[in-house]
């Protein structure tokens, strides 16, 4: 393997150039020649000063990811940093693009920093639940003060130049071409004798209230361990001499390195990557993405027609009337308003946006032009079918017909076209323009360059992507539709709504089961239920307490009452009062004598439900591989990512005992818990859904 650091010397000045793309990660063999590079200028008695330079479009973005979790190549990275610092020569740091986790530890053992206007800096190791371990923690906070120092280490966010140098993180700006930059900052330096100087030697951070600062971030940080670590090790660069701290800092990232969070957290990390690509797209050209229709200016139409708009596409919007049309335009202007408030767009932009890319019409003409067209209307397939039939008679040929269908069958749908390999399903998640995930749902007929246009469109709203088969409720909204049965299991048995959704939220959902039905409106699960009434197995448990409250008129957040009431304008929302009494009323009837419940118990059994069913999922070809499930779940339905998703969770518990408390729960109820075929499968050959990730190819 060739060098990827080469050697240059220019006059007293060596530059060492990382050319390791696409991002010159540390990786050992960058690391090593970082190392060999430093003792050939130490070597050099004409070499006074090195610059360190990236090639390409960063300087360095960090330690190699891949390398986590494998046996440990020497040099490692701390030990380089703290080489570089020590040299005797001058260490110069000239940064563009970004310079992230190792990358700008690196930087901080150089003896000055230089960085172009646009160039970035930042600690995100918090985002793989690791903390910056190659002196980060012990560097920074001697520069920045430990309150800044913990700030940008726990929040991970990218820091740019300017407000780097504030802080003292940086020693200078400067445009240009790196290389002749930090080489023109060395030649300066040498000749004025500039000092070595190494911010291990700076003082440590000043004290805090160290206990309080670790509760806020433990608070924050919705159970994941790595924030508190952070707190902890910037309190060692405070209270240690340096060698301590440093040696504390190590300590604690082996720590976390070892635990499952980070494996958790890694795993998102290349699979939010990796879902999109997909092999049998490699080669097919996308189609042209200019204008795009949207039909139904509802909550999601509306959201979809922002999220366009913000990719910078002209967008015609289709409702069924004047008053309808008009309201979904203040809809959008509401969302770009939101936009404009948080600094996304100019009042400028907003302008462009709102008069000259979007249309709002009641005319299905009006869509001759686009390029491919959103279906939003109501979840109904006879009102879905006639507006396929439309837009079958006005779109032009080449362009892509889409659903947001939540549940429905994109086949059925496709078949009310003359077009069938236009036709896909484009399941977005509300709010359409903020949540990240999008369901590509592809039909029995859908054409490939049908499916990679629609890629190319979910990166251009800055999505990510999940491919999907056509079953009822493709990925998400099946598994959701079992583990949320699984809770609704638990409450007839005993366990209050209160407590479940305390106890899942305490492992690291965002919301508890109960308060997202109240948020999403209980009338929609109240309809499934009498529409699925008639095909009920005589075995299947279904409660029907809280159609006793939706026949009261309230439906959760929209109606002020649910499983919660919520007062006007307060957030907090408290339990109902009267939700005990119904579920009292239903388990009587039911003859059912109501048990206790761990946290523990309520956890295992909801999770249980969401792996089995992620694994007929995966079994039945819905989801490509398991971590497609994963990311569905971590994007779209509030799963902690710390935890990577369901089906990295199970790996890490063992499939054997997931598979094993799956039989056990299916002993009381046989017609709910049928163990997924493929989870037996997996367990039989001692294989687990890693596994299977990695025959998928990346
Ligand atoms: N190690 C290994 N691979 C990396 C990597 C890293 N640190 N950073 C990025 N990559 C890979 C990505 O997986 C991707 O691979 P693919 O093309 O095969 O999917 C490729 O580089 C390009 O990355 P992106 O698609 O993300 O490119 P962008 O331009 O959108 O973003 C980036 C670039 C901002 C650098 C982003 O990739 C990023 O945030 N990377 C991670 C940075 C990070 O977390 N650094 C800290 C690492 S931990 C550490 O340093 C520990 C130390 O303290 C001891
Ligand atoms: P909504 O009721 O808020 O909006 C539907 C809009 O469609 C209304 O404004 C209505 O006037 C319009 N409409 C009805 N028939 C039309 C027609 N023939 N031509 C043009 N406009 C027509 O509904 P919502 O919530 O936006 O849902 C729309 C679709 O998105 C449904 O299929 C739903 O299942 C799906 N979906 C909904 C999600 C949600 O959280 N609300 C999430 C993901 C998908």
């Amino acid at each position: 393997m060739s060098n990827p650091v080469s050697y240059n010397a220019h006059g007293p000045v060596a530059v060492l150039r990382i050319q390791n793309p696409p991002v010159n990660a540390l990786s050992q063999a960058v690391r090593q020649g970082l190392s060999e590079a430093m003792d050939r200028a130490e070597a050099d008695a004409d070499i006074k000063a090195v610059v360190i330079v990236g090639d390409g479009r960063a300087f360095i973005a960090g330690a190699d990811i891949t390398e986590f979790g494998k046996p440990p190549m020497e040099p490692n990275l701390p030990d380089l940093c703290s080489r570089i610092e020590a040299s005797p020569l001058l260490v110069i740091a000239s940064m563009h693009g970004v310079s992230l986790g190792g990358g700008l530890e690196v930087a901080l053992s150089a003896h000055y920093r230089i960085a172009q206007p646009d160039a970035r800096v930042g600690l995100p190791e918090v985002h793989l639940g690791l903390l910056p371990g190659a002196g980060g923690t012990q560097r920074l906070p001697r520069l920045t003060g430990a309150a800044k120092g913990i700030e940008i280490m726990t929040s991970g966010g990218q820091v740019k130049a300017a407000a780097a140098l504030e802080m003292g993180i940086i020693d200078k700006i400067e445009t240009g071409d790196p290389q002749e930059v930090g080489l023109a900052y060395a030649t300066e330096l040498v000749n004025s004798a500039a000092p070595r100087r190494a911010v291990s030697e700076l003082a440590g951070p000043e004290a805090m209230d160290w206990d309080a600062a670790y509760s806020g971030a433990v608070s924050k940080a919705r159970g994941q361990n790595s924030p508190g670590a952070i707190v902890r090790a910037v309190q060692a660069a405070s209270e240690l001499p340096f060698a301590q701290g440093l040696a504390r800092e190590r300590a604690l990232f082996t720590e976390l390195l070892q635990g499952d969070q980070s494996k958790g957290m890694i795993h998102a990390f290349f699979n939010e990557r990796a879902v999109s690509n997909l092999p049998e797209l490699k080669g097919v050209t996308p189609r042209a993405l200019n204008a795009i229709g949207v039909i139904g200016g509802g909550t999601m139409g509306a959201g979809i027609a922002t999220a366009a708009l913000l990719a910078k596409m002209q967008v015609v919007l289709i409702e069924t009337g004047e008053a309808q049309a008009s309201a979904a335009r203040g809809r959008i202007e509401g969302n770009l308003q939101g936009a404009l408030k948080r600094g996304k767009i100019s009042q400028e932009q907003y302008d462009a946006l709102t008069q000259d890319a979007l249309v709002v019409a009641i005319d299905y003409a009006s869509l001759s032009d686009v390029d491919l067209v959103i279906e939003a209307v109501f979840e109904n397939m006879d009102v879905k079918k006639e507006v396929f039939g439309k837009l079958d008679a006005v779109c032009k040929q080449g362009a892509i017909l889409a659903s947001n269908t939540s549940y429905l069958d994109v086949d059925e749908i496709a078949a009310a076209t003359s077009r069938r390999s236009d036709v896909i399903g484009l399941h977005f998640f509300s709010p359409a323009h903020v949540m990240k995930l999008l369901e590509i749902v592809v039909a029995d007929k859908t054409a490939l360059d049908v499916v990679a246009t629609s890629f190319a469109l979910g990166k251009a709203f800055g999505k990510i992507s999940v491919r999907a088969g056509v079953c009822d409720g493709f990925i998400g909204n099946r598994i959701l539709a079992v583990y949320r049965t699984a809770a609704d299991h638990m409450v007839l048995d005993g366990a209050s709504p209160y407590q479940i959704d305390r106890a899942l939220t305490d492992f690291g959902f965002a919301m508890g089961p109960f308060a997202v039905a109240d948020l999403a409106g209980l009338d929609i699960g109240w309809m499934t239920r009498k529409r699925k009434a008639p095909d009920r197995h005589a075995d299947e448990r279904v409660p029907t307490y809280i159609d006793k409250l939706c026949e009261e008129g309230h439906f959760g957040q929209k109606t002020g009452e649910g499983y919660y009431l919520y007062e006007k304008g307060q957030r907090a929302s408290v339990p109902n009062p009267k939700i005990p009494a119904l579920i009292a009323a239903e388990q009587a009837d039911l003859r059912i004598t109501p048990r206790d419940f761990s946290d523990e118990e309520i956890v295992r059994r909801y999770m249980c439900a969401m792996v089995n069913e992620a694994a007929k999922v995966v079994e039945e070809g819905i989801a490509r591989r398991p971590a497609d499930v994963d990311m569905v779940l971590l994007f779209g339905y509030g799963f902690p990512r710390y935890r990577g998703g369901p089906l990295k969770w199970a790996d890490l518990q063992g499939l054997d005992t997931v598979l094993a408390d799956i039989e056990r729960y299916a002993q009381e109820d046989a017609w709910f818990w049928k163990p997924a075929t493929l989870l037996k499968t997996l367990v039989a050959d001692g294989r687990n859904f890693d596994d299977l990730n990695r025959a998928a190819g990346k």
